[in-house]
């Protein structure tokens, strides 16, 4: 519930306007400028959104001071050691952790729809076999918009279910054909018998010539991947899902936007990224090269997996990610991983530097969970795509939120225009 006793006063040349303060459930309290231009004429300017609230919403907190974050009020440490991530996904969508009925049929609903239609195949094989998988996550999700017709109408809410459960089913098959496709294997159906991350490994590393088993330590540790990316309030990717979403477009279309909003290496191509940066740093003893570079103002050069916009003492999600780094390396045999070596010995040395002190940069959850996935065995390209397929909820829940708001407008930001003023066309003779 909003407090809206509160108000602020501007002053503009002597005119003054008062402007409502919106006090949430947790947070800083927002000032209230929808009305700012109808009454004083002037915007306000704020690239990145730095300090903008762009909606209201009640799927997810960050504080990023203290380190906290919460799904719907639930903090993310218990979620990811005592939930999983299908239970998770119910509690972003529904509002509430679910009944073991509810979660039945939820968990039934989502298995039974992992397949993608068969007329499908033809787009990945369409695909150079070079391609990006991400390339083709972003081109094969914005395709089901021309497959799954009955999930379209976003003015229907069982349509916008329907939408929903198809979405996070058949996220982990889309990126696990997207794999097998870039390496020359045939693509490996769902199992219904399997749980969501062991049906996601079981698609992406069995082959047909061979009996593949699933280890449920490693399944444990992919769930708790998707877990701890499932969402994470208005980054830059559900942003653009939500702005995609303001004009009416269908559900398909809007969440290929989110994928091709993650992509870039400031956002969900990070954990890709930071893995690069590892291997070309390749020993300890490089270790102070790297760092100087990342602190020398004209070397664009950033150390990746660190930072991050909100979180400025530490991101929960890189505590419970180190953990399990730790876990699936044993489990594994490759403790003893130089890689994992430059990182810890990377972490501890930016820890150290008063540089990342003062501008509060921490290692971020993209930091270790390249380190997994590498040793799970997927290839850095990999990365990105299984953040997209957990991150699917978040977007989805965001989007259904945002969908069913009846005061919803469509997204449209103003500008700062610095450009010429109006001046007459010169005829190319003439100039
Ligand atoms: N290495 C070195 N310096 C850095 C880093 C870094 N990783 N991140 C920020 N800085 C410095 C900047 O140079 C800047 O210094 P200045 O004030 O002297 O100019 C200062 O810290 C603030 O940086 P901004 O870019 O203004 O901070 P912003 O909040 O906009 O950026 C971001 C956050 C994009 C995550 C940034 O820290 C970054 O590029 N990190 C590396 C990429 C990365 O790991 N991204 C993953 C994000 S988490 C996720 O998507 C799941």
């Amino acid at each position: 519930m909003v407090d809206e006793t509160k108000t602020a006063k501007l002053t503009i040349d002597g005119d003054s306007f008062e402007l409502p303060i919106l006090s949430p459930s947790a947070g800083p309290d927002v000032l209230d400028i929808r009305k700012l231009y109808g009454q004083a004429g002037v915007f306000t300017y704020d690239p990145g959104f730095t300090s903008t609230a762009a909606c209201d919403s009640t799927i997810t907190f960050i504080d990023g001071g203290k380190g906290e974050l919460l799904h719907r009020g639930y903090p993310i440490d218990q979620l990811a050691s005592q939930s999983h991530f299908l239970e998770v996904c119910y509690l972003l969508l529904y509002d509430a952790l679910p009944t073991a009925a509810e979660l039945e049929k939820f968990e039934n609903t989502i298995t039974r729809h992992t397949m993608i239609h068969e007329q499908m195949v033809n787009f990945f094989r369409g695909f150079r076999r070079d391609a990006h998988p991400m390339a083709i996550m972003v081109g094969v999700v914005g395709a089901m918009a021309a497959f799954y017709h009955d999930s379209t109408d976003i003015s229907d809410p069982q349509q916008r279910e329907v939408a929903s459960h198809r979405l996070i089913a058949k996220m982990p098959t889309i990126a696990a054909w997207a794999y097998k496709y870039s390496i020359g294997q045939p693509f490996v159906y769902p199992r219904n018998d399997l749980d969501y991350a062991a049906n996601f490994l079981h698609m992406c590393f069995a082959v047909p010539a061979e009996e593949y088993q699933v280890d449920p330590i490693l399944a444990r540790a992919m769930d708790r991947i998707f877990t701890l990316h499932a969402d994470h309030e208005q980054n830059a990717s559900t942003s653009t899902v939500r702005l995609a979403s303001s004009s009416g477009a269908n559900p398909f279309a809007c969440i290929a936007a989110g994928i091709a909003c993650l992509w870039g290496p400031a956002h969900g191509g990070a954990n890709q990224a930071c893995l690069e940066m590892l291997n070309e740093i390749g020993s300890t003893d490089r270790i102070p090269e790297f760092i100087a570079r990342a602190k020398d103002k004209n070397d664009p050069f950033r150390l990746m997996g660190f930072g991050h916009r909100v979180y400025k003492n530490f991101d929960p999600r890189a505590t419970v990610m180190k953990q399990s780094a730790d876990e699936v390396l044993e489990l594994l045999g490759v403790e003893n991983n130089p890689i994992l070596a430059v990182a810890k010995e990377l972490e501890a040395a930016a820890l150290a530097d008063p540089y990342f002190a003062e501008k509060k940069l921490f290692p971020n959850v993209d930091f270790y969970s390249g380190i997994i996935l590498e040793a799970m065995g997927f290839p850095t390209s990999m990365f990105t795509p299984v953040f997209a397929l957990a991150r699917t909820v978040g977007w989805i829940s965001q989007w259904k939120e945002q969908i069913s708001d009846p005061a919803l407008k469509i997204g449209r930001p103003r500008q700062l225009y610095l450009g010429e003023t109006a001046r007459n066309y010169v005829n190319i003779e003439d100039r």
